[in-house]
């Protein structure tokens, strides 16, 4: 890859000068400038993004995100470009085959995969998908508006989202989150307790879990009518921004 010249390639403005403009005209955006300064990017090929001076970066990033296709991908590009010429995205109002077809394709391999059968709803990104996973939980369940989900889980940065993601860094800012969940411990096999196996980590974790449900008098659920005061539990089954964990096999089995 050649390295990037601002002398030759027009309309390119050098990186120094969008540095300052970020600094000056975008939103802050506190992941971006994890680094000082931040990193900016020309293209992608595949898992690899080059910056100015045309060296590669393998992007280890873009896989825990919602379009994780890679850059530059003919086919899905060249699919995207005739999508566009022929319809692109429509108003809610009306229908277009390419929504219907995908839709059936998503639903029938569910069905084949869960043996559950569904319909499928379209949104555009994890956070927005978390906040309608939880209208319908709100609405399935009579308005419950408490949820489960694990210390170190990340769900998102919209207001639903927030309250079901554990660490404290996301909410900081937004004052008092009344329906914050309730986090349960995820086991961590390589930060275990001294002395366990990650499968008796992972057998701790799920017996202090399983104590809520023990009797009416500690717990959240109430034997005489069979329910539960939370309403749904928001689980990654491997932990993303959490530290990329992998729980011990047993984890979700015996969770269930
Ligand atoms: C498990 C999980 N849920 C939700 C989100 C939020 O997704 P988005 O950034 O597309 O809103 C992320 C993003 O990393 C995620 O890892």
């Amino acid at each position: 890859m050649n390295a990037y010249d601002p002398n030759a390639a027009t309309g390119v403005i050098p990186d120094a000068q969008l540095l300052a403009d970020e600094a000056q005209y975008s939103s802050f955006g506190d992941t971006v400038h994890y680094v000082d300064p931040p990193k900016i990017f020309r293209h992608g090929e595949g898992s690899w993004m080059y910056d100015t001076a045309g060296v590669p970066f393998l992007d280890l990033q873009m896989w825990y995100s919602a379009v994780n296709f890679g850059y530059s991908n003919k086919r899905l590009n060249d699919t995207l470009k005739r999508q566009i010429d022929v319809l692109p995205q429509v108003a809610s109002q009306y229908l277009h085959q390419t929504r219907i077809e995908l839709a059936k394709t998503i639903a029938v391999d569910a069905q084949q995969k869960f043996g559950l059968k569904g319909r499928v709803h379209f949104n555009v990104g994890g956070a927005q998908a978390v906040e309608d996973s939880l209208k319908l939980v709100r609405n399935f369940k009579n308005g419950k508006s408490l949820m489960f989900a694990f210390e170190g889980g990340y769900h998102g940065r919209t207001l639903g989202a927030s309250s079901i993601t554990s660490s404290y860094r996301y909410r900081r800012r937004f004052g008092h989150f009344g329906e914050r969940a309730m986090f349960i411990p995820f086991p961590y096999p390589f930060r275990r307790p001294k002395g366990m196996t990650p499968e008796e980590y992972s057998d701790a974790c799920v017996r202090q879990f399983e104590r809520l449900f023990e009797t009416e008098y500690n717990g959240v659920w109430d034997p005489k009518v069979g329910q539960a005061e939370y309403a749904a539990f928001y689980v990654e089954p491997i932990q993303g921004t959490g530290g990329y964990v992998i729980p011990p096999r047993n984890f979700f089995k015996d969770l269930k």
